[in-house]
């Protein structure tokens, strides 16, 4: 036989490597050979990064207009009296702390300043600046602008989560940007979006690939002009970082970001593909310790994205808007996460069988288990919603279509692709239940067995990662009851591949793409009742409405992402009825919210605000070491005004083992901490000014 089938692991997303496995067979049955291996190529492109003026303005869109605040503005994680503003200062000359001040207000012209104050931009956190405003009013709209010198930002928008009765909740949607595969067209109207509480972000917000033609997207950001920086594919630090700021110059997502809070989650591609916690698919031993790289991409996550950051980079956390939804912002990723089980599909060995159904094996840790399921059983909003990175719902695509597929394909590829088709058959299997909550089932089991014995009701789980819009209902299976099962909405791509894309790389097998799309779409349609509808085919996002009554999310396509702008369309609307667990389709999108705050200005004001006038007591901390260290660290950092603090440090299951209070002077000064009484271990400094609350890690070893 002509058919050889090593089916290399290319660096691919999960769905997607199964989806580059079926173009590798069809490249075979075509006879042209196979893909070539990405080849990961070192150039050091940080001084492009320092100097954003020398970029290739085509391919980063730096806009002379926003200096020094080239990136634009950021908000996040909005709580009820608090919310999260970002910028960053693109430094002049050799600075490395650059005094910043900022100013939050009910309106665009900055009369009524509700808060202020002084912070800086440090060579330490890349010169991003985050800043936790509190004291504000809740289910409140404010604006936000920085200054540093002798220059304004653009002004931002955010908003408050609502605090008591919640009639209506709106979010937006997305997940999976690559930014060489097209135009972040979604992004684009979402920012034009006047109705929106916030926008979930559930992840692959980068992706790490280097920018060669047969690398993800390669082609396409090559021929668009939108090809990865740096070029290689992102290891270090630096590299991290140099690739969240190309990302963070895209117009579409700087105005997201403007309009609108984010509430993000990192998935596999903020660190690499198909990451867990001791490793990743696309993490190879010559890349260094994964240990190392998957600090440093949490890291660079926390300095760029407007999110509260917790002890031990703790990602998972919660959100309430009002008496509505609880919602719980999962971390499947780098959180726990025991490496997928490839042998998954009918035919696999008993051996794989077991280390799938391992009762220990876990998509997340014990303590963010416990911390999901006693935040359910506890919730008494009227809706709870998971913030989910991976497929829960579980898919059936055994036997595929074989009757679609070859009255559909011609005779010629017929005769060669029959005697594939187990490998067709072990890929669609593996596509479906490989990187998906399925490959786990014991703790999915365990989670809906917590659902039904608390009598947990009304759970809507939103869903990024698979690059294609679903609407599910969980299938009924004894023991568990339809009242206490979930319904799951996934999110299409802002831009990366989803199926036609990838199959169609192939060109000697363009021609029969259409009829594997449809061959797909038959087989899910004959074998999940429980799947209400799919399209494996367009990019766009969700938009979540949530009333006490009903929950409905309405998908949004772009007719395309390979020109700039592309007509939005609505195409498909389900429902689900409270207390139902169950999914209907709706003729109509929803209703938008009644209230509309006014956008946030699209250039930076003209004169500079005046944000500093009376700057707060503020502490900035600037760096702290040795990490580890045996008996003491110091804290460095900077006071504008003299002022009390407080220290806490606490050990890893949150126990304060100390905590002081400390009269800090005017100025640069260092902190030494004394650690004799500390056993050996890993701790958190939480130091809480009156302009904020940060953490430092502390760790001890001897
Ligand atoms: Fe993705």
């Amino acid at each position: 036989m002509f058919v050889e089938f090593p089916l290399p692991r290319v660096s691919l997303d999960p769905m997607i490597t199964s989806l580059h496995s079926i173009t590798l067979l069809l490249l075979c049955v075509a006879h042209v050979g196979t893909l070539a291996q990405n080849v990961p190529q070192s150039f050091d492109r940080r001084a492009l990064h320092e100097s954003p003026q020398s970029r290739r303005t085509e391919v980063t869109m730096v806009e002379e207009r926003l200096r020094p605040f080239y990136h634009g503005v950021a908000s996040g994680d909005p709580l009820s009296d608090r919310v999260i503003i970002w910028t960053r200062v693109t430094p002049q000359g050799g600075d490395t702390l650059i005094p910043v001040a900022y100013a939050v207000a009910t309106d665009t012209t900055f009369t009524n300043v509700v808060a202020r104050g002084v912070t800086s931009a440090s060579v330490n956190r890349d010169f991003t600046v985050k800043v936790d405003v509190d004291g504000l009013q809740a289910g409140t709209a404010y604006y936000y602008v920085f200054s540093a010198y002798n220059r304004s930002s653009l002004i931002g928008r955010t908003r408050t989560l609502s605090d008591g009765q919640q009639a209506h909740a709106r979010l937006a949607v997305v997940s999976c940007a690559n930014y060489p595969s097209g135009y972040f067209n979604a992004y684009a109207g979402i920012a034009r979006r006047n109705d929106l509480d916030a926008v979930l972000h559930l992840g692959d917000y980068i992706y790490e690939y280097d920018a060669d033609s047969t690398s993800y997207g390669g082609a396409t950001g090559i021929a668009l002009k939108r090809q990865h920086e740096p070029i290689n594919e992102i290891v270090t630090l630096s590299d991290y970082r140099i690739r969240y700021s190309q990302y963070r110059l895209d117009a579409d997502l700087r105005r997201l970001h403007q309009q609108h809070p984010m509430i993000h989650v990192w998935d596999d591609h903020e660190s690499a593909n198909d990451a867990y916690t001791d490793g990743a698919q696309n993490h190879q031993p010559n890349e260094g310790s994964w240990s190392i790289r998957k600090a440093v991409s949490k890291r660079v996550c926390y300095e760029w994205m407007p999110t509260r950051e917790q002890p031990d980079s703790v990602l998972y956390r919660r959100f309430v808007l009002g008496n509505l939804v609880d919602l719980f912002m999962l971390d499947t990723r780098l959180d726990g996460r025991d490496i997928q089980v490839e042998g998954v599909s009918s035919n696999a060995s008993q051996a794989s069988k077991d280390s799938l159904n391992d009762p220990t094996r876990k998509i997340m840790s014990e303590k963010q288990f416990i911390w999901l399921t006693q935040g359910l059983s506890s919730s008494t909003t009227t809706w709870r919603l998971l913030g989910n990175q991976v497929m829960f719902t579980p898919v059936e695509v055994n036997p595929i279509d074989t009757a679609y597929l070859f009255a559909n394909i011609g005779p010629i590829f017929s005769l060669f692709l029959r005697p594939q088709l187990p490998t067709l058959q072990q890929t669609f299997e593996l596509g479906f239940r490989g990187d998906v909550w399925t490959n786990y089932p014991a703790q999915r089991n365990r989670l809906l067995e917590s659902l039904r014995n608390d009598n947990v009701r009304n759970l809507l789980v939103a869903t990024g990662d698979f690059h294609c819009a679903f609407a599910f209902e969980y299938p009924v299976q004894t023991p568990f009851a339809q009242s206490t099962l979930p319904v799951e909405f996934i999110t299409p791509s802002i831009s990366a591949p989803n199926f036609d894309e990838t199959l169609s790389t192939v060109s000697a097998v363009r021609s029969i793409v259409p009829a594997i799309i449809g061959t797909i779409d038959t087989t899910l349609r004959g074998l999940n009742q429980h799947l209400k509808w799919h399209d494996i085919i367009h990019h766009g996002y969700e938009i979540l409405d949530i009333t006490p009554e009903r929950a409905q999310c309405d998908w949004f396509f772009y007719d395309s992402i390979l020109v700039r702008p592309s007509p939005e369309r609505w195409v498909r609307s389900y429902v689900t009825q409270l207390n139902q667990s169950k999914l209907s389709s709706v003729s109509t999108v929803a209703n938008g919210k009644l209230q509309q705050d006014v956008p946030a200005p699209l250039d930076p004001p003209s004169t500079i605000l005046r944000v500093d006038d009376t700057p707060p007591s503020c502490v900035t901390i600037l760096g702290y070491g040795p990490v580890p260290a045996d008996h003491v660290m110091s804290i460095s950092y900077v006071v504008s005004a003299p002022v009390m603090v407080s220290y806490v440090i606490t050990d890893t299951r949150g126990v304060i083992v100390r905590t002081s209070t400390a009269a800090l002077e005017h100025g640069m000064r260092s902190l030494v901490v004394e650690m004799t009484d500390l056993t050996q271990g890993m701790y958190t400094i939480t130091v809480t000014s009156p302009c904020g609350i940060q953490h430092v890690p502390l760790v001890v070893r001897r």
